[in-house]
């Protein structure tokens, strides 16, 4: 998307790939809104280590970061013979899936190149394949996201007041996002609406990358607190919610995302407002029987002890808000059953949750065309 920084405009994607110097390229999300950075990682290691410290976030990023994190650690082998080869993949792929649990996009990308990769019979040819195969994943994620915008556009009439929780805009993904799809759309097509974005404790993605985004775009919006989304309902004040999902799964139509999910989707239900969950497909999970098997990740109590922010000399801090003597509980994500969500937002179109299995077909067979 376009991001103007002191006056200049340029578009960006959140995740790119020097394939000269083997790096991958991200936006350092930690500083942002209050300073715009490209940092590279040289290994991938270092690319995990991103992923984990939330360097980059959000599904469909972590999941071409993985795919180009593979595609580094694979290209960066030195050793002789295919069966080591095979090892450093796996490797790589065990380290990059385990840097953030509950998101099943990197898992999906890394099995997507693996199964490219098997078509070539040398170590050069399979370490071609792989970046070639993570700079498609790259592509396929953009335009998902571009047609969850064409499905999601017709549910923005002129007026409403749109709620969206945490960041499932472009920066969780490649570029446009999937929640904020069908929003740049309807901008893009002169709608006149308004967005509330929770502001997300305890990491404040809302306040800190969806504000963002949105000042950027000069959609006009609030930051709200967690707790004012009821208020908000009741007094007839938000028309529609649309969010993102770390996992969605297609036997059940359960959706993981960041947590207070849920809660904004028991108060939707309570106040009829409806209640959308945009994804591209490689958030689909079909392996998993139902929602208690995802596994939620517990983050650091720090975070929801304290606040990161920036002083007035533009330092970037922590501060301590909590009781000096208090722990905390912080788990990231939470599980929204099937009936309390009107429709999810996929590249092929809007799907009740429970549609997803009659449907596993056509969405795999439009996932394997790539
Ligand atoms: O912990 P994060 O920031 O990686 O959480 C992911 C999210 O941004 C949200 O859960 C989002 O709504 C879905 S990811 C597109």
């Amino acid at each position: 998307m376009n991001v103007t920084v002191r006056g200049r405009g340029r578009a960006h994607r959140t995740v790119t790939f020097d394939a000269a110097r083997n790096e991958v390229r991200l936006i350092e999300q930690r500083l942002l809104p209050h300073e715009f950075k490209i940092i590279g990682t040289r290994d991938y290691p270092e690319t995990a280590a991103a992923i984990r410290d939330m360097i980059v976030r959000g599904a469909g990023a972590i999941g071409a970061t993985a795919a180009y994190g593979f595609a580094q650690g694979v290209r960066a082998f030195r050793g002789r013979g295919m069966a080591a080869f095979e090892r450093r993949a796996d490797l790589v792929f065990r380290t990059l899936a385990e840097a953030r649990p509950t998101a099943v996009d990197p898992v999906n990308a890394m099995l997507g190149i693996r199964a490219v990769m098997k078509k070539g019979a040398t170590v050069t040819e399979q370490q071609d394949l792989a970046l070639g195969a993570a700079e498609a994943f790259a592509e396929e994620d953009v335009r998902h996201c571009r047609e969850i915008g064409e499905h999601g556009l017709e549910l923005i009439r002129d007026g409403m007041r749109i709620l969206t929780h945490c960041n499932a805009g472009w920066l969780a993904f490649v570029d446009i996002g999937s929640a904020t799809a069908p929003m740049y759309a309807a901008h893009a097509a002169g709608r006149k609406f308004h967005v509330f974005t929770d502001e997300t404790r305890p990491r404040s993605q809302g306040a800190s990358l969806t504000a963002w985004e949105l000042s950027q775009q000069g959609i006009p919006h609030h930051v709200i607190a967690d707790n004012a989304a009821g208020h908000l309902m009741q007094r007839g004040e938000i028309d529609l919610v649309i969010v993102g999902a770390d996992r969605v799964l297609g036997r059940t139509g359960e959706v993981a995302n960041k947590i207070g999910t849920y809660t904004k989707a028991v108060l939707a239900h309570r106040h009829v407002i409806p209640f959308y969950v945009a994804i591209p497909l490689s958030t689909l999970d079909w392996n998993l029987a139902g929602g208690a098997d995802i596994p939620i990740e517990e983050r650091a109590p720090e975070e929801v002890l304290g606040a990161w922010g920036v002083t007035r000399s533009g330092k970037r801090e922590w501060v301590r808000i909590a009781d000096p003597a208090s722990t905390a509980r912080n788990p990231g994500f939470d599980v929204t059953p099937a009936e309390l969500i009107t429709g999810i937002i996929t590249p092929l179109g809007i799907f009740k949750p429970r549609e997803l299995a009659r449907r596993r077909k056509h969405l795999e067979a439009a996932v394997a065309k790539g």
